[in-house]
């Protein structure tokens, strides 16, 4: 996705996405190169050839790195007497066929880059006026396959009209249906990745469409990450065969993040089975940048054929996130993300994936871990994280919890606090924060009290494409009988606000035996997410 300098300096985001054509491709998630992280709307043919043959040069492309992809920058301004598509010769000075033609004799995929709307994106603040697709699906589809393209990337910028360069709410999906069904129509199998930044929740779009994602950088920094990976908490289940939650392109090579930092992005994006497109300057790669790209273990954990995404399980605010999903032997892929700014001994709770025992692999070292039993404690870089695959895994004993509804008339709404009917069976207390308190009374600490592990349904479409303080989250604060209270921060639930997420964990202590506790929410200087029940384990 395309944005001008002047996006970047507000730290806006865009989001493209894997969308599902049926047509053969597509079943594990792409890998290739990309050159505009590293080169923006500005690289040059002898780059793009450079690229190429560096992804063979590097032993890259026989680990599964094969797509060459054009990004903004390379098309034609007008289009020629029979409308179709052109490509700039000062930038293509041998033609898109000619260089086409070179990418797939070195063994590799081609990839070509349009959009959406009436011209394409660019870096120069939308002056470029680069030719879009809008109208020319067919023609250009069409062209696109007689060059011999296997991968599109279909950007979103002047989605609504001429003259409006970047809109966050266009009538759009339209747009990429017409493409996608153009290019099934050319019979060759081309994959189509949307970069539609997210805006209209194309994970939700019907009928085996889409995954989704959001643009990284560039410039990089780990606020990105944590905004992209908020992002993903409530689309992980779309990712599938054929329509993969696209994360946008890597940084892996790029200034922005440290080695720890990269590693976690290479190891989380595969996890979550984005595509893997290197989008750094192969012409002098560090063995730093070599030695992530190139983890074997890693990267089959992006291609198992399951095709699974890991889910987001439990956020320890502040400490470390847990996720974990399935792989196709019927192991389980945990990745547990450091998020303090320090290095540090981290203990993962195999209860967090719901596993007593298990045995595990350290799949970015290799290195076996044997049998764990309840947890396993390592030292974390910072921002760095434990990749492991669990196999034989014991189940834990689930935890059973009371629940108490938010909007239950026991219960106290103070500060402006209020219910909000969502569905015919769901109510939530809204406005909590900035003064507004939720307190659920008379719960039950059980015979003797102590910590709780506390189970929180709710709802956050508190959506954003740049970073904030809490950026695709909310932060809670939650006190137990008027003690200290802790900060909690939750995910988006959904982009909308009426999707919940069940079952938010968080350990709370100060319960006291019987049925006169207080649970209080507050948030003192924003809003917390709106809250449909909590449980109490039992
Ligand atoms: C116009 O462009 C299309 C697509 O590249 C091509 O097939 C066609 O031959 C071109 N027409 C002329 C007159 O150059
Ligand atoms: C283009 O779309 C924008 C946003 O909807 C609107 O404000 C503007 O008036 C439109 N311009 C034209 C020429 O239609
Ligand atoms: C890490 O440092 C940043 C920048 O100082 C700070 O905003 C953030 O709260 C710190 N994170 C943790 C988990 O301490």
């Amino acid at each position: 996705m395309m944005i001008s300098s002047l996006w970047i300096f507000l730290g806006l985001s865009l989001t493209p996405v894997a969308f599902a054509l049926n047509n053969g491709v597509g079943l594990t998630p792409a890998m290739g190169w990309n050159p505009y992280n590293a080169f923006l709307c500005t690289t040059t043919e002898t780059q793009y050839r450079a690229a190429a043959q560096s992804l063979i040069s590097l032993g890259l492309s026989t680990l599964g790195y094969k797509y060459v992809n054009l990004d903004c920058g390379w098309q034609g301004k007008t289009r020629n007497s029979t409308g179709g598509f052109t490509w700039d010769t000062s930038t293509i000075p041998s033609g898109i066929p000619a260089l086409s033609t070179f990418v797939h004799n070195l063994g590799l995929k081609f990839g070509v880059y349009s959009d959406g709307g009436v011209f394409a994106c660019d870096f120069v603040g939308g002056t470029a006026h680069y030719l879009g697709s809008l109208g020319h699906e067919t023609s250009d589809a069409n062209s696109f396959a007689s060059w011999g393209a296997d991968y599109l990337k279909y950007d979103n910028c002047y989605a609504v009209n001429s003259t409006d360069f970047v809109d966050f709410n266009p009538p759009i999906s339209t747009h990429y249906t017409a493409m996608r069904d153009a290019l099934a129509a050319t019979k060759r199998p081309i994959v189509f990745s949307i970069c539609e930044w997210g805006v209209q929740d194309p994970a939700r779009w019907p009928a085996s469409t889409v995954g989704n994602s959001n643009d990284i950088g560039p410039p990089v920094s780990w606020d990105n990450l944590f905004r992209i990976i908020n992002q993903l908490v409530p689309i992980t289940q779309f990712a599938g065969p054929g329509a993969f939650n696209d994360l946008d392109m890597l940084e892996v090579g790029n200034a922005g993040l440290t080695a720890a930092e990269q590693q976690t992005h290479f190891a989380f994006w595969a996890a979550a089975k984005s595509p893997l497109i290197i989008s750094t300057d192969l012409t002098s790669p560090s063995t730093q940048t070599l030695n992530i790209l190139k983890n074997t273990r890693i990267i089959a954990l992006n291609q198992d054929s399951l095709g699974k995404s890991i889910s987001f399980k439990r956020r320890y605010t502040n400490d470390h996130d847990v996720w974990a999903g399935p792989l196709a032997d019927g192991s389980t892929a945990a990745v547990i993300i450091n998020w303090q700014n320090s290095s540090r001994s981290l203990t993962f709770n195999l209860a967090d994936v719901s596993f007593s025992s298990a045995t595990a692999t350290d799949l970015i070292t290799g290195t076996s871990v044997g049998k764990l039993t309840t947890s396993y404690t390592a030292t974390v870089a910072a921002h760095g994280s434990i990749v492991l695959k669990l196999s034989g895994g014991v189940a834990a004993p689930a935890p059973t919890f009371t629940f108490y509804n938010a909007a239950a008339s026991t219960n106290t709404l103070a500060g402006g606090a209020n219910t909000r009917t969502v569905s015919s069976s769901v109510t939530v207390v809204g406005f909590v924060g900035n003064g507004g308190t939720l307190t659920i009374n008379n719960v039950d600490g059980g015979a003797a009290g102590g910590t709780k592990t506390l189970s929180i349904d709710y709802i956050n479409g508190d959506f954003v494409f740049g970073n904030t303080d809490c950026s695709n989250c909310r932060n809670a604060f939650i006190s137990v009988n008027g003690g200290a209270a802790v900060q909690v921060q939750m995910p988006i639930s959904a982009q909308s606000w009426d999707i919940l997420f069940s079952g938010y964990l968080v350990s709370l202590s100060g319960f006291k035996a019987g049925k006169t506790n207080t649970i209080t929410v507050s948030n003192p200087n924003a809003f917390a997410p709106d809250f449909y029940r909590i449980g109490v384990s039992v």
